[in-house]
């Protein structure tokens, strides 16, 4: 039976670990933390990190439009705003979260408490804005993001986690614990070498990591695919992997002059243009990860064990 109950934080280990300083108690604490408690075997969502290397590229409007369509689709679906300490998505959703991220990690609030509906379908785990120390996560704190991320993974049927740009520790862990990456980039050489950049990170780190691309803000019908061909290329003579295409999206001044705080465009205007390619993007997603949906998986394999090893690589 699928355990639904939202986990309570667990009290933090405090046993003295005699002799060893911050740097040691540390690594101490991930290895403990990486063989103690494995949880049982459960059924998760499948999780979707989207990310780009370069900012602006169009991340939070992908997620934000793909967590819709999913919702729409029938699978019940949440998004997490990892971009710690930068978070927008609850804009772009139109609601007005009283708590976040911030207080979840730190143990001041429980999922339940922080966890918000959305007129429009998904629910959403909202990030703190403009709050510094969320960009600097200490470690016990990252164990606990993995471990109510897990949680909520136990709830759904997908999970959409939306990076901030970069290669922060926590960016690459979330990228490295997730089922797919899908790297939202723009068929422009800056955007296309950090999306490179990205897959050369991961690889190194997690061999069989599965990258999907969506090209945005194009200019031209077709441009995105020729693109996205000259990155897979590059990809699989320097590290030996495939990517594959899930599809391209216009450049269209209607989504940059959306209005913060409105629902998304997806819901507003679904016959534009760019929601129809997210809605064919949607459709391809599902098709490409099928079986789409929830998966029974051993304990160590769930969202919050796979956290925890790779946690020890980085
Ligand atoms: N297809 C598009 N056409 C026009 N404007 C777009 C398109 N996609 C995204 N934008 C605009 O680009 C800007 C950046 O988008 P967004 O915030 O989604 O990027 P991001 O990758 O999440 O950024 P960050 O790295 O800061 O998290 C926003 O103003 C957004 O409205
Ligand atoms: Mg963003």
């Amino acid at each position: 039976m699928v355990d639904r109950a939202a986990g309570a934080p667990r009290p933090a280990s405090t046993a003295p670990v005699g002799g060893l300083g911050p740097r040691g108690r540390g690594l101490f604490d991930r290895l403990l933390g990486g063989l103690r408690g494995t949880p049982a075997a459960r059924t998760e969502a499948i999780s979707l990190a989207v990310a780009s290397g370069k900012g602006g590229t169009g991340k939070s409007f992908v997620a934000t439009s793909l967590a819709v369509l999913l919702h729409r689709r029938g699978q019940r679906t949440a998004i997490v705003d990892c971009d710690f300490g930068l978070a927008c998505d609850h804009l772009l959703l139109g609601v007005k979260p009283q708590l976040t991220l911030q207080q979840l990690v730190s143990g001041k609030a429980t999922l339940d408490q922080v966890l918000c509906a959305t007129s429009c379908g998904p629910r959403l785990l909202p990030g703190a804005s403009g709050v510094r120390k969320m960009a600097a996560l200490a470690d016990k704190e990252l164990g606990v993001f993995a471990r109510e991320v897990g949680a909520l993974a136990v709830r759904e049927d997908a999970l959409v986690l939306d990076l901030g740009a970069g290669i922060s520790p926590p960016t690459v862990l979330t990228m490295l614990a997730a089922d797919q990456i899908v790297l939202v980039t723009q068929p422009e050489i800056a955007a296309l070498v950090d999306a490179y950049a990205i897959v050369k990170c991961i690889v190194q780190l997690r061999p069989n990591a599965r990258f999907l691309v969506i090209m945005n803000r194009v200019l031209a019908p077709g441009r995105g695919e020729q693109a996205f061909e000259k990155l897979t290329e590059v990809a699989r003579q320097h590290v030996g992997v495939g990517l594959g295409y899930l599809g391209e999206i216009a450049d269209d001044a209607r989504v940059s002059q959306h209005r913060l705080g409105q629902l998304p465009l997806v819901v507003t205007e679904p016959e534009l243009p760019v929601c129809q390619q997210l809605a064919a993007i949607a459709e391809r997603l599902a098709a490409v990860c099928a079986p789409f949906g929830p998966r029974t998986v051993a304990g160590e394999q769930g969202f919050e064990g796979r956290c925890k090893q790779h946690r020890l690589l980085l």
